[in-house]
């Protein structure tokens, strides 16, 4: 594995967008890609952490070297991350997770029968903020937002609700920013409330960026 500043950590990384089921053939879903996830996992790989990258299907490679684990539902996801978390040193969940399931899965293919057709939809739990709630000294635990107004105030409260160190906000209807693009527009958003605008850049520039800071909030704890 490459040497560098993140050696020695074990960094856990969610990644891509969750697969809520409707029947054998079908699924809930949402626009993202993986690509900020994948990213995140390339560069802290790169610069020498053990990699844990949690990831639904996506079509991209995973990066060399990672531990890949595969899920496709929100609850997947809360049972894998909640199960590799005490080896993390960092999380970063850049996963965009359904916040509802359908609340049954039907056991064959629905039939298009009525003209309309309701699905009933249940709460995921908050992996994020399960997180925040058990969060080990020394755990530095990084969220993303996507958000599509009041950009800043909603951020502002994710940080403090899920008991983060770092919250990497995107406005997701900005050109150039979110889901499935090459490159992201974020705000870094900390737990005293201060804010850092980042330019558009490509996402794994942002990662570096994100790791530097993951660094450097550690090395204020210690
Ligand atoms: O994958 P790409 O195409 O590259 O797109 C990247 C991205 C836009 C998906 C990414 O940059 C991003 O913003 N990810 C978070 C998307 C999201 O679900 O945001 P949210 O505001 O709904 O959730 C806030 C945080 O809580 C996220 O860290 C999310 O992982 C977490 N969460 C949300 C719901 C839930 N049930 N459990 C969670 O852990």
């Amino acid at each position: 594995p490459p040497v560098g500043d993140l050696g020695g950590l074990t960094v856990l990384i969610t990644a891509g967008g969750t697969r809520e089921p409707i029947d054998p053939v079908r699924y809930i879903s949402n626009r993202s890609s993986g690509k900020m996830g994948y990213s995140l996992a390339g560069a802290a790989f790169n610069r020498g952490a053990r990699v844990i990258l949690i990831t639904t299907p996506t079509s991209l490679e995973p990066p060399p070297g990672v531990d890949v684990v595969r899920v496709e539902t929100a609850l997947e996801m809360h049972d894998a991350v909640m199960n590799r978390y005490a080896e993390a040193d960092v999380v970063i969940k850049a996963a965009a997770v359904a916040d509802y399931r359908p609340r049954l899965k039907a056991e064959q293919k629905i039939k298009k029968e009525g003209d309309t057709l309701t699905l009933e939809l249940e709460k995921n739990p908050d992996i994020l903020f399960d997180l925040g709630i058990n969060k080990m000294e020394g755990v530095t635990l990084v969220g993303f937002a996507a958000e599509t107004e009041n950009l800043i105030e909603n951020a502002r409260e994710k940080v403090r609700k899920k008991n983060l160190d770092l919250l990497v906000a995107n406005d997701v209807t900005l050109p150039g920013a979110g889901f499935g693009t090459d490159t992201n527009i974020a705000k870094l958003i900390y737990p005293d409330g201060s804010i850092v605008s980042l330019p558009l850049m490509d996402k794994p520039a942002l990662a570096n960026r994100i790791l530097d800071e993951v660094i450097a909030i550690r090395s204020n704890h210690s």
